[in-house]
């Protein structure tokens, strides 16, 4: 794992840091194998990276557009992760329907959804069960108590190994994420941590020694490139560091 830790003016510069970073990413991959494969964040932060990324010009048909985790509710629910993508981003560009692969919350039995968007990820990535499939690019962002995806602490979620896709639990409402070990076969994961309320968690996360199950995105160790994208306020706790 390679990490960068970059402290950003204000949130309107990380956006724009964030959004050329990916950009290079998405240039690299294409380069490299014609497809470039992305999971989203969901929840505030994101929203203003997604507009920015709405307003280029790229090889849509070689974009694939997943999510790390999705609240158990309809996508026309004002509270889902989809629906913000797809107003801010999505719906707006000329990416085709197939290449969005949203986590499906319509069967009245999160385990049963994940089990099958997990399949579904599996067959997109052609990978048989006990592999990883990598995702050139996960965007992550994290609650102030120190959650990703939704990787609640101390919820089971936390201790699964072997699945892709499992059902997350924020005080008793349920949510389909992906997993630890899934996130962390990734080649690049991006942070996106922006407000003085994300700065007490951060030092949790980036302290040497730490309870894992407390601040479960202490447990996101990608193979490839974790990036740390944080505004002064969040970063306003921790030293420099690399
Ligand atoms: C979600 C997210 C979640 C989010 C954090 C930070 O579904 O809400 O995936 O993990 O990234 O809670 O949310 P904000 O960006 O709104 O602070």
């Amino acid at each position: 794992m390679k990490k960068f830790v970059e402290t950003l003016a204000d949130k309107e510069t990380l956006i724009q840091r964030a959004g050329e970073l990916i950009l290079s990413k998405i240039e690299a991959a294409i380069k490299l194998q014609e497809k470039f494969t992305i999971a989203l964040a969901g929840g505030s932060t994101p929203k203003p990276v997604y507009e920015f990324l709405a307003n280029q010009s790229l090889p849509w048909d070689k974009i694939h557009i997943f999510w790390g985790d999705e609240r158990y509710v309809p996508p026309s629910d004002s509270s889902s992760n989809q629906l913000m993508a797809r107003q801010a981003w999505l719906n707006k560009v000329a990416i085709p329907e197939d290449n969005i692969h949203p986590m499906p919350t319509n069967s009245e039995n999160p385990e049963l959804d994940a089990q099958n968007h997990e399949a579904e990820i599996r067959e997109f990535f052609q990978i048989a069960s006990g592999e990883f499939p990598v995702f050139d690019l996960i965007l992550l962002g994290m609650g102030d108590d120190g959650h990703t995806a939704s990787l609640f602490p101390h919820t089971t979620a936390l201790q699964e190994r072997d699945r892709l896709v499992t059902v997350g639990d924020k005080n008793g409402e349920p949510r389909i994420t992906f997993t630890v070990p899934f996130i962390n076969h990734a080649q690049c994961v991006m942070f996106l941590v922006t407000g003085a309320n994300k700065s007490p968690a951060l030092e949790q996360i980036f302290a040497t020694e730490g309870d894992d199950l407390s601040y479960p995105a202490r447990l996101i160790k990608p193979q490839g490139e974790l990036w740390w994208l944080l505004d002064r306020e969040a970063g306003i706790g921790l030293k420099s560091q690399n």
